[in-house]
Protein backbone atom coordinates (compact mmCIF):
# COMPACT_ATOMS: atom_id res chain seq x y z
CA UNK A 1 0.00 0.00 0.00
CA UNK A 2 1.17 3.23 -0.66
CA UNK A 3 0.25 6.95 0.58
CA UNK A 4 0.98 10.35 0.45
CA UNK A 5 4.68 10.69 2.63
CA UNK A 6 4.88 13.31 5.19
CA UNK A 7 7.32 14.67 7.28
CA UNK A 8 7.63 13.54 11.06
CA UNK A 9 8.83 15.25 13.95
CA UNK A 10 12.07 15.17 15.70
CA UNK A 11 12.24 15.70 19.56
CA UNK A 12 13.73 18.58 20.16
CA UNK A 13 11.25 19.95 17.77
CA UNK A 14 8.83 18.61 19.62
CA UNK A 15 9.95 20.17 22.54
CA UNK A 16 10.43 23.04 20.98
CA UNK A 17 6.70 23.35 20.35
CA UNK A 18 5.66 22.51 23.76
CA UNK A 19 7.32 25.30 25.27
CA UNK A 20 6.12 27.69 22.39
CA UNK A 21 2.59 26.26 22.80
CA UNK A 22 2.90 26.90 27.17
CA UNK A 23 3.20 31.22 26.02
CA UNK A 24 0.88 31.37 22.73
CA UNK A 25 -2.40 29.66 21.95
CA UNK A 26 -2.22 27.77 18.92
CA UNK A 27 -5.31 30.47 17.28
CA UNK A 28 -2.96 33.40 18.16
CA UNK A 29 0.09 31.90 16.52
CA UNK A 30 -2.06 30.61 13.59
CA UNK A 31 -3.22 33.86 13.13
CA UNK A 32 0.33 35.38 12.73
CA UNK A 33 1.29 32.36 10.55
CA UNK A 34 -1.47 32.52 8.02
CA UNK A 35 -0.35 36.12 7.24
CA UNK A 36 3.34 34.31 6.29
CA UNK A 37 1.93 32.39 3.95
CA UNK A 38 -1.61 30.58 3.37
CA UNK A 39 -0.78 27.25 4.59
CA UNK A 40 1.38 27.89 7.55
CA UNK A 41 -0.30 26.55 10.85
CA UNK A 42 0.82 25.32 14.19
CA UNK A 43 -0.99 22.18 14.25
CA UNK A 44 -4.08 22.51 11.71
CA UNK A 45 -3.63 20.37 8.42
CA UNK A 46 -4.48 22.68 5.83
CA UNK A 47 -4.42 22.18 1.77
CA UNK A 48 -4.02 25.30 -0.69
CA UNK A 49 -5.84 24.88 -3.88
CA UNK A 50 -2.93 24.45 -7.03
CA UNK A 51 -4.86 23.95 -10.23
CA UNK A 52 -8.78 23.36 -11.39
CA UNK A 53 -9.73 22.07 -14.32
CA UNK A 54 -12.98 20.44 -15.87
CA UNK A 55 -13.29 17.01 -15.09
CA UNK A 56 -16.75 16.42 -17.04
CA UNK A 57 -19.79 18.09 -17.38
CA UNK A 58 -20.56 19.70 -14.04
CA UNK A 59 -17.52 17.93 -12.42
CA UNK A 60 -14.51 19.73 -11.71
CA UNK A 61 -11.22 18.38 -10.22
CA UNK A 62 -8.91 20.67 -7.68
CA UNK A 63 -5.34 20.26 -6.85
CA UNK A 64 -4.50 20.59 -3.13
CA UNK A 65 -0.84 21.16 -1.90
CA UNK A 66 -1.14 20.05 2.44
CA UNK A 67 0.74 21.22 4.65
CA UNK A 68 2.96 18.92 7.15
CA UNK A 69 -0.01 18.32 9.71
CA UNK A 70 -2.41 16.62 7.07
CA UNK A 71 -2.34 12.77 7.39
CA UNK A 72 -1.16 10.71 4.78
CA UNK A 73 -4.22 8.74 3.05
CA UNK A 74 -4.48 5.46 1.66
CA UNK A 75 -6.26 4.54 -2.16
CA UNK A 76 -10.01 4.62 -1.87
CA UNK A 77 -10.06 6.36 1.89
CA UNK A 78 -11.98 9.79 2.19
CA UNK A 79 -10.95 12.81 3.99
CA UNK A 80 -13.59 15.82 5.79
CA UNK A 81 -12.90 18.90 3.70
CA UNK A 82 -13.58 22.19 5.71
CA UNK A 83 -14.17 25.79 3.54
CA UNK A 84 -15.57 29.08 4.88
CA UNK A 85 -18.77 29.76 2.82
CA UNK A 86 -20.77 33.42 3.59
CA UNK A 87 -19.12 33.02 6.94
CA UNK A 88 -20.18 29.46 7.83
CA UNK A 89 -17.53 26.49 7.94
CA UNK A 90 -19.16 24.07 6.10
CA UNK A 91 -17.37 19.98 5.73
CA UNK A 92 -18.02 17.80 3.27
CA UNK A 93 -16.63 14.50 2.54
CA UNK A 94 -14.81 13.47 -0.64
CA UNK A 95 -12.28 10.61 -1.69
CA UNK A 96 -8.67 12.25 -2.19
CA UNK A 97 -7.09 11.06 -5.65
CA UNK A 98 -2.82 10.47 -5.76
CA UNK A 99 -1.00 11.60 -8.45
CA UNK A 100 1.66 8.83 -9.21
CA UNK A 101 3.80 11.38 -11.10
CA UNK A 102 3.23 14.47 -8.82
CA UNK A 103 4.29 13.67 -4.93
CA UNK A 104 2.97 15.72 -2.33
CA UNK A 105 0.06 16.89 -3.36
CA UNK A 106 -3.70 15.76 -4.11
CA UNK A 107 -6.77 15.81 -6.24
CA UNK A 108 -10.31 15.91 -5.63
CA UNK A 109 -12.93 15.59 -7.76
CA UNK A 110 -15.96 16.93 -7.04
CA UNK A 111 -19.64 16.93 -8.78
CA UNK A 112 -22.21 19.76 -8.83
CA UNK A 113 -25.23 18.54 -6.89
CA UNK A 114 -28.62 20.82 -7.26
CA UNK A 115 -28.83 23.19 -4.50
CA UNK A 116 -25.68 21.35 -2.41
CA UNK A 117 -23.79 24.39 -1.05
CA UNK A 118 -20.38 22.72 -0.79
CA UNK A 119 -20.16 21.05 -4.42
CA UNK A 120 -21.67 24.53 -5.26
CA UNK A 121 -18.83 26.43 -3.60
CA UNK A 122 -16.38 24.00 -4.90
CA UNK A 123 -17.09 23.83 -8.57
CA UNK A 124 -17.96 27.54 -8.92
CA UNK A 125 -16.15 29.65 -6.96
CA UNK A 126 -13.26 28.10 -5.27
CA UNK A 127 -10.17 29.40 -6.75
CA UNK A 128 -6.33 28.73 -7.20
CA UNK A 129 -4.22 30.01 -4.11
CA UNK A 130 -7.32 29.39 -1.67
CA UNK A 131 -7.48 27.17 1.28
CA UNK A 132 -9.17 24.37 2.95
CA UNK A 133 -8.77 22.47 5.98
CA UNK A 134 -8.25 19.19 5.76
CA UNK A 135 -9.86 16.06 8.43
CA UNK A 136 -8.01 12.79 9.21
CA UNK A 137 -8.75 10.01 6.66
CA UNK A 138 -11.64 7.37 7.41
CA UNK A 139 -12.89 4.71 5.13
CA UNK A 140 -12.57 1.09 4.77
CA UNK A 141 -13.01 0.89 0.93
CA UNK A 142 -9.35 0.04 -0.16
CA UNK A 143 -8.00 -2.27 -1.99
CA UNK A 144 -7.85 -6.00 -1.03
CA UNK A 145 -4.44 -7.62 -0.91
CA UNK A 146 -6.23 -11.12 -0.57
CA UNK A 147 -8.03 -11.33 -3.60
CA UNK A 148 -6.84 -11.20 -7.08
CA UNK A 149 -10.30 -10.29 -9.09
CA UNK A 150 -11.50 -6.97 -8.40
CA UNK A 151 -15.08 -5.69 -9.67
CA UNK A 152 -15.31 -1.70 -9.25
CA UNK A 153 -19.17 -0.91 -9.70
CA UNK A 154 -19.85 3.00 -9.46
CA UNK A 155 -22.54 5.48 -10.24
CA UNK A 156 -22.21 8.99 -10.74
CA UNK A 157 -19.49 10.66 -8.44
CA UNK A 158 -18.98 6.96 -7.02
CA UNK A 159 -16.11 6.91 -9.40
CA UNK A 160 -14.24 9.42 -7.38
CA UNK A 161 -12.60 6.28 -5.23
CA UNK A 162 -12.46 3.74 -8.15
CA UNK A 163 -9.78 6.04 -9.71
CA UNK A 164 -7.80 5.71 -6.73
CA UNK A 165 -7.87 2.40 -6.74
CA UNK A 166 -7.63 1.80 -10.29
CA UNK A 167 -4.22 3.61 -9.76
CA UNK A 168 -2.88 1.99 -6.70
CA UNK A 169 -3.78 -1.30 -9.03
CA UNK A 170 -1.61 0.30 -11.72
CA UNK A 171 0.70 0.99 -9.48
CA UNK A 172 1.24 -2.10 -7.83
CA UNK A 173 1.76 -4.45 -11.32
CA UNK A 174 -1.55 -4.70 -12.54
CA UNK A 175 -2.26 -8.80 -10.31
CA UNK A 176 -4.83 -10.70 -11.37
CA UNK A 177 -8.36 -8.83 -13.26
CA UNK A 178 -9.70 -5.57 -12.78
CA UNK A 179 -13.33 -4.62 -13.76
CA UNK A 180 -14.58 -1.55 -13.42
CA UNK A 181 -18.86 -1.04 -14.42
CA UNK A 182 -19.43 2.53 -14.85
CA UNK A 183 -23.07 4.27 -14.76
CA UNK A 184 -23.88 7.78 -15.67
CA UNK A 185 -26.91 9.66 -17.13
CA UNK A 186 -24.92 11.05 -20.54
CA UNK A 187 -21.49 10.40 -22.00
CA UNK A 188 -20.61 14.01 -21.04
CA UNK A 189 -20.96 13.43 -17.50
CA UNK A 190 -18.15 10.37 -18.02
CA UNK A 191 -14.91 11.57 -15.63
CA UNK A 192 -11.61 10.26 -16.34
CA UNK A 193 -12.36 8.44 -19.78
CA UNK A 194 -9.47 9.65 -21.64
CA UNK A 195 -7.47 7.63 -18.87
CA UNK A 196 -9.25 4.50 -18.54
CA UNK A 197 -9.01 4.43 -22.41
CA UNK A 198 -4.62 4.66 -22.04
CA UNK A 199 -4.90 2.72 -19.07
CA UNK A 200 -7.36 -1.23 -20.50
CA UNK A 201 -4.96 -0.30 -23.55
CA UNK A 202 -1.94 -0.43 -21.91
CA UNK A 203 -3.23 -3.30 -19.30
CA UNK A 204 -5.40 -5.81 -20.85
CA UNK A 205 -6.69 -7.52 -17.55
CA UNK A 206 -8.57 -3.87 -16.86
CA UNK A 207 -12.15 -3.64 -18.77
CA UNK A 208 -14.41 -0.51 -18.56
CA UNK A 209 -17.95 -0.48 -18.85
CA UNK A 210 -19.85 2.61 -19.24
CA UNK A 211 -23.60 2.10 -18.67
CA UNK A 212 -25.33 5.59 -19.84
CA UNK A 213 -29.14 5.57 -18.40
CA UNK A 214 -30.61 8.69 -20.40
CA UNK A 215 -28.57 8.32 -23.97
CA UNK A 216 -28.24 5.64 -26.41
CA UNK A 217 -25.29 4.81 -28.19
CA UNK A 218 -24.84 2.51 -31.17
CA UNK A 219 -22.12 0.38 -29.02
CA UNK A 220 -24.10 0.60 -25.85
CA UNK A 221 -25.15 -3.07 -25.19
CA UNK A 222 -27.41 -1.87 -22.05
CA UNK A 223 -28.78 1.13 -20.78
CA UNK A 224 -30.57 0.42 -17.81
CA UNK A 225 -29.75 0.72 -14.18
CA UNK A 226 -27.99 -1.96 -12.15
CA UNK A 227 -29.66 -5.27 -12.49
CA UNK A 228 -28.38 -9.22 -12.07
CA UNK A 229 -28.77 -9.46 -16.01
CA UNK A 230 -25.94 -7.04 -16.71
CA UNK A 231 -23.90 -8.09 -13.92
CA UNK A 232 -24.07 -12.21 -14.91
CA UNK A 233 -23.50 -10.91 -18.34
CA UNK A 234 -19.87 -9.23 -18.05
CA UNK A 235 -18.99 -11.08 -15.04
CA UNK A 236 -19.28 -14.59 -15.55
CA UNK A 237 -17.19 -15.94 -12.38
CA UNK A 238 -18.16 -12.90 -10.03
CA UNK A 239 -17.88 -15.98 -7.79
CA UNK A 240 -14.01 -15.04 -7.28
CA UNK A 241 -14.23 -11.43 -7.11
CA UNK A 242 -14.01 -8.66 -4.43
CA UNK A 243 -16.80 -6.27 -4.74
CA UNK A 244 -16.58 -2.93 -4.33
CA UNK A 245 -19.68 -0.02 -4.98
CA UNK A 246 -19.99 3.40 -4.45
CA UNK A 247 -23.38 5.70 -5.55
CA UNK A 248 -26.30 6.78 -4.44
CA UNK A 249 -27.93 4.63 -1.33
CA UNK A 250 -30.41 2.77 -3.52
CA UNK A 251 -27.20 1.82 -6.50
CA UNK A 252 -25.12 0.57 -3.17
CA UNK A 253 -27.84 -1.27 -1.32
CA UNK A 254 -28.99 -3.02 -4.92
CA UNK A 255 -25.36 -3.63 -5.69
CA UNK A 256 -25.43 -5.45 -2.48
CA UNK A 257 -28.55 -7.25 -3.03
CA UNK A 258 -26.75 -8.31 -6.36
CA UNK A 259 -23.56 -9.53 -5.28
CA UNK A 260 -23.44 -10.13 -1.88
CA UNK A 261 -24.34 -14.00 -1.71
CA UNK A 262 -22.11 -14.87 -4.60
CA UNK A 263 -19.11 -12.90 -4.72
CA UNK A 264 -16.12 -13.30 -2.21
CA UNK A 265 -16.43 -10.25 -0.23
CA UNK A 266 -18.78 -6.64 -0.70
CA UNK A 267 -17.25 -3.31 0.08
CA UNK A 268 -20.36 -0.40 -0.44
CA UNK A 269 -20.17 3.18 0.70
CA UNK A 270 -22.79 5.38 -0.39
CA UNK A 271 -22.57 8.79 -0.41
CA UNK A 272 -26.34 10.12 -0.22
CA UNK A 273 -28.91 8.13 2.02
CA UNK A 274 -32.29 7.64 0.99
CA UNK A 275 -34.92 10.61 1.05
CA UNK A 276 -37.86 10.14 3.61
CA UNK A 277 -41.34 10.05 1.85
CA UNK A 278 -42.53 13.14 1.80
CA UNK A 279 -46.19 11.40 3.09
CA UNK A 280 -44.71 10.53 6.49
CA UNK A 281 -46.82 12.21 9.05
CA UNK A 282 -45.96 9.89 12.05
CA UNK A 283 -43.37 12.38 14.50
CA UNK A 284 -41.19 10.97 17.69
CA UNK A 285 -39.69 13.86 20.24
CA UNK A 286 -35.68 13.85 20.61
CA UNK A 287 -34.29 15.47 23.71
CA UNK A 288 -30.91 16.80 23.18
CA UNK A 289 -29.87 17.15 26.66
CA UNK A 290 -26.49 19.09 26.22
CA UNK A 291 -28.22 22.05 24.73
CA UNK A 292 -31.24 21.28 26.55
CA UNK A 293 -33.56 21.14 23.65
CA UNK A 294 -36.63 19.26 22.61
CA UNK A 295 -37.52 18.73 19.19
CA UNK A 296 -40.53 16.78 16.83
CA UNK A 297 -39.30 15.10 14.18
CA UNK A 298 -40.49 12.67 11.61
CA UNK A 299 -40.51 9.17 11.87
CA UNK A 300 -37.82 7.68 9.41
CA UNK A 301 -35.68 11.24 8.30
CA UNK A 302 -32.04 11.02 9.42
CA UNK A 303 -31.91 12.96 13.13
CA UNK A 304 -28.38 14.71 11.66
CA UNK A 305 -30.95 16.14 8.72
CA UNK A 306 -34.01 17.02 10.88
CA UNK A 307 -31.70 18.51 13.63
CA UNK A 308 -30.53 20.96 10.69
CA UNK A 309 -34.07 21.32 9.71
CA UNK A 310 -34.92 22.91 12.73
CA UNK A 311 -31.37 25.23 12.35
CA UNK A 312 -29.63 23.07 14.69
CA UNK A 313 -26.17 22.44 13.81
CA UNK A 314 -24.36 19.02 15.09
CA UNK A 315 -20.70 18.52 13.91
CA UNK A 316 -20.87 16.39 10.84
CA UNK A 317 -19.00 15.77 8.25
CA UNK A 318 -19.44 12.48 5.29
CA UNK A 319 -22.90 12.24 5.89
CA UNK A 320 -22.92 8.88 5.15
CA UNK A 321 -21.92 6.89 8.54
CA UNK A 322 -18.02 6.22 7.51
CA UNK A 323 -15.94 9.51 9.37
CA UNK A 324 -18.04 9.56 13.02
CA UNK A 325 -17.64 13.06 13.07
CA UNK A 326 -21.88 12.93 14.02
CA UNK A 327 -21.45 9.93 16.69
CA UNK A 328 -23.17 10.87 20.22
CA UNK A 329 -24.26 9.04 22.93
CA UNK A 330 -27.99 8.04 23.10
CA UNK A 331 -29.24 8.15 26.74
CA UNK A 332 -32.46 6.70 25.55
CA UNK A 333 -34.88 5.53 22.84
CA UNK A 334 -34.58 3.58 19.46
CA UNK A 335 -32.82 4.83 16.80
CA UNK A 336 -32.56 2.74 13.40
CA UNK A 337 -29.57 2.40 10.44
CA UNK A 338 -31.74 4.31 7.66
CA UNK A 339 -29.41 1.81 4.81
CA UNK A 340 -29.79 -1.77 7.17
CA UNK A 341 -32.61 -1.11 9.01
CA UNK A 342 -31.05 -2.70 12.01
CA UNK A 343 -32.77 -1.25 15.36
CA UNK A 344 -30.83 -0.43 18.51
CA UNK A 345 -32.11 0.16 21.89
CA UNK A 346 -29.64 0.02 24.08
CA UNK A 347 -29.03 2.97 25.84
CA UNK A 348 -25.19 4.13 25.97
CA UNK A 349 -24.67 3.37 22.85
CA UNK A 350 -22.91 5.44 20.31
CA UNK A 351 -25.32 6.79 17.26
CA UNK A 352 -24.61 8.19 13.94
CA UNK A 353 -26.36 10.40 13.17
CA UNK A 354 -26.51 10.92 9.87
CA UNK A 355 -27.80 7.81 9.83
CA UNK A 356 -29.84 6.71 12.09
CA UNK A 357 -33.57 8.07 12.15
CA UNK A 358 -35.86 8.08 15.58
CA UNK A 359 -37.77 4.98 15.72
CA UNK A 360 -39.30 6.23 19.11
CA UNK A 361 -38.91 9.47 21.84
CA UNK A 362 -34.98 9.58 21.71
CA UNK A 363 -32.49 11.28 24.30
CA UNK A 364 -29.17 12.48 22.83
CA UNK A 365 -26.06 13.73 24.63
CA UNK A 366 -26.29 16.63 22.43
S1 LIG B 1 -21.14 12.69 9.40
FE1 LIG B 1 -19.68 11.10 9.04
S2 LIG B 1 -20.50 9.43 10.20
FE2 LIG B 1 -22.02 10.97 10.34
Amino acid sequence: MTSIVLKQESPLQTAFQSTIQSIFSPDVIDFWASHLHPTWSWQRPLARIIARKVEGQGSITLTLKPNRHAKPFLAGQHLNITTEINGSRVTRSYSPTRLPQQKGVFNITIKRVRGGKASTWFTEYAKVGQVVELGEPFGEMTLSHIHQKHLFLAAGSGITPFISLIREWVTQGTHGQATLIYWAKTQAELCFVDEFTKLTNAHPNLKVHYILTQEKSENQQFNERINSEILQTLISDLNEHVVYSCGPANFVEQARQFTQQTAQEFHGEAFSIAQLDAETTEYVDIQLTKSNRSISVPVGQSILTALEAQGIKPASGCRMGICNTCVCTKQAGTTEHILTKDQDTETGSSVRICVSSARSNVTLDL
